[in-house]
């Protein structure tokens, strides 16, 4: 009678058990980009760094990712988004952003620690609104000339797909590259400088 109570107690803690283990399986399938650790709120709103897993960005795509409460766009750039970036440069105001925040550890004229990887602070160089990401060559509504980049919605500046803004826009600079280093070939870490990491 006693070892039925045991084995009963005992087949309980493991349902139990499972289910937990189980819920923690679904929460991390449905997130399937995003960190691997997850500071509190309390710590990222003080710029605590975040971790991104971006091995998953199709070519061509982006993902969004937060740090210090602003949006971070990682895009996976193709060789042929590359090759247009040199093709534009006389129609961007600060092509190797001269005035524009960067760090100097990425290639000013593809604004990137590795060219395929583009990693930028989503928030308009004007009044702050988030640009569209907008990656289609020649859409009807952005004209023949647009070989893809983000527009922004508030009052209509353009940037190309390293977030360098076209001449005569309201915005005045390019959008900001923020701090970021390679903790491998698919993890970075927004927040951190290579020399620290
Ligand atoms: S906030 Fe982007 S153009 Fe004004």
């Amino acid at each position: 009678m006693s070892n039925d109570g045991v084995n009963v107690g005992r087949r309980r803690f493991l349902v139990a058990a499972t289910s937990v283990v189980g819920a923690a399986g679904a929460v991390g399938a449905a997130v399937p980009f995003v960190g691997s650790w997850f500071p509190s709120a309390k710590a990222k709103a003080a710029g605590a760094p975040v971790k991104v897993n971006v091995g998953k960005i199709e070519p061509g795509q982006q993902i969004v990712a937060e740090w210090r409460g602003k949006p971070v766009f990682i895009m996976h750039r193709t060789d042929e988004i590359l090759a247009n970036l040199a093709k534009i440069e006389g129609a961007v105001a600060d092509p190797e952003s001269k005035v524009s925040d960067q760090p100097t550890y990425v290639d000013p004229k593809v604004r990137s620690i590795k060219p395929g990887l583009l990693v930028l602070e989503g928030l308009c160089t004007h009044l702050g609104c988030s640009p569209s990401f907008r990656p289609e060559v020649a859409p009807a509504d952005l004209g023949a000339e647009w070989v893809g980049g983000y527009f922004c919605p508030c009052h209509g500046s353009r940037y190309d797909l390293a977030g360098r803004v076209y001449k005569a826009q309201p915005a005045p600079l390019n959008l900001p590259v923020p701090p970021h280093s390679y903790e491998s070939d698919d993890v970075i870490i927004i927040g951190v400088d290579p020399e620290k990491a």
